[in-house]
């Protein structure tokens, strides 16, 4: 029997935005992308999401108990609806790699943590295929941020041997990956991008998101607002760090009482500038030698987003993954695509250089599949 290449990936950030499940392919040297598909959450259960992500409502341990397998059946559907879609049998993956659904991330202080929900035992009852998840907190444990763990992937998939590069990543907080000319990787959280860009969006249209950037480009940025916002002592701190909703949220964004006289088209005109300046400031204090930036995540659709960091990043390129054959909108599912594979082979996940883990780790824990049923 040959091995099984076939590896599940699935993951849901901070957007909340919905399941990415990514269906990966170990055969060639590369990773190869072999199907994908997003899973919307129900709306109930991302507003629970969203509002608990926020550190604000206390939660009880049985609504916690039950947000966890709800989350589970949200992460079960996604990679089933992309099996059946994709006409995969199951027996041709070989594990799932489930990121699970951030609730808490709080990497400092005398006993840091970071909680992703969504029961694996229920992927693995549903799915019929062994699960790996909990991929962060062996890196915590080892001292490290457990954040960010695309960079090892994005090393794989996009280094160009002799030329120094950036991967960003806009999701809902926004990491670079610095890809060295020889080889070296480093990494952090910039700081915030889709996940306040939403909040606002939806606050002030009820809309979930600002569809191509449109709403942002129509206000106008103010500069006293965007100076006091980049006066927060996270874009000041060195790496390694890493950041989440429960440090950008709302309430952050409202704290700046300037907000309340300004109109909602330049409040977000002016969070397009902060994620730009933010991510734009990092690249140049942390990767000032780079050629280029290589753009993934939902940001990737926003051109007006696109635009401004193109303009303070000149003369470096920006672009797309795609243009180098990477799906901008899948790369972080098949990032625990990989690290499931990791797991199983019992070979490192995390690269202490970013995350500033002690040492390297074998990341996350398995969860077996349920037997065959007996014919
Ligand atoms: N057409 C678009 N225009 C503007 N923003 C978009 C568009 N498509 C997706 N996005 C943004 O991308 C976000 C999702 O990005 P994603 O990389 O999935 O983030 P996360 O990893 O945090 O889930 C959405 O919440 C939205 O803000
Ligand atoms: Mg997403």
């Amino acid at each position: 029997m040959t091995p099984a290449t076939l590896y599940l990936g699935l993951m849901s950030g901070t957007s909340a935005d919905g399941i990415d499940a990514a269906l990966v392919s170990f055969a060639a040297p590369q990773p190869q992308l072999v199907a994908a598909r997003t899973h919307p959450w129900p709306a109930a259960l991302r507003a629970e999401i969203l509002a608990l992500a926020q550190g604000t409502d206390p939660l009880d341990l049985d609504a916690y108990g039950r947000l966890d397998v709800a989350l589970g059946h949200g992460f079960a559907d996604a990679a089933n609806a992309l099996l059946d879609a994709s006409g995969t049998p199951r027996a041709a993956v070989r594990a799932i790699g489930s990121h699970g659904q951030t609730l808490r991330h709080r990497p400092g202080g005398a006993l840091p943590f970071t909680l992703q929900a969504g029961d694996p035992n229920v992927i693995a009852e549903r799915c019929g295929i062994d699960v790996v998840a909990d991929f962060r907190r062996a890196d915590v444990a080892a001292g490290g941020q457990g954040a960010p763990l695309l960079p090892a992937v994005h090393a794989m998939l996009l280094a160009s041997p002799g030329h120094p590069r950036v991967v960003l990543n806009l999701g809902g907080i926004a990491n670079i990956t610095v890809l060295g000319a020889d080889g070296t990787v480093t990494g952090f959280d910039t700081g915030p991008a889709n996940g306040l860009l939403d909040v606002w969006c939806e606050r002030s249209c009820g809309l979930p998101f600002d569809r191509d950037g449109t709403f942002a480009a129509s206000g106008t940025v103010d500069t006293g607002l965007l100076a006091a916002w980049l006066a927060d002592p996270y874009f000041a701190l060195p790496p390694p760090k890493s950041t989440g909703r429960e440090h950008f949220h709302l309430r952050w964004l409202l704290a700046q009482p300037r907000v309340a006289h300004l109109g909602a088209a330049d409040v977000q005109a002016t969070l397009l500038e902060l994620t730009a300046r933010s991510v734009a400031n990092a690249i140049v204090q942390y990767a000032a030698g780079a050629e280029d930036v290589l753009v993934c995540g939902g940001g990737v659709h926003n051109p007006p987003l696109l635009q401004r960091l193109r303009g303070l990043l000149a003369p470096r390129g920006l672009a797309s993954t795609a243009t180098c054959g990477v799906d901008p909108d899948y790369l972080e599912a098949m990032a625990f695509a990989w690290l499931a594979r990791q797991r199983l082979a019992a070979l490192p996940g995390n690269l202490p250089a970013v995350t500033g883990a002690r040492g390297s780790r074998v990341l996350g824990a398995v969860y077996s599949a349920p037997p065959p049923a007996a014919a």
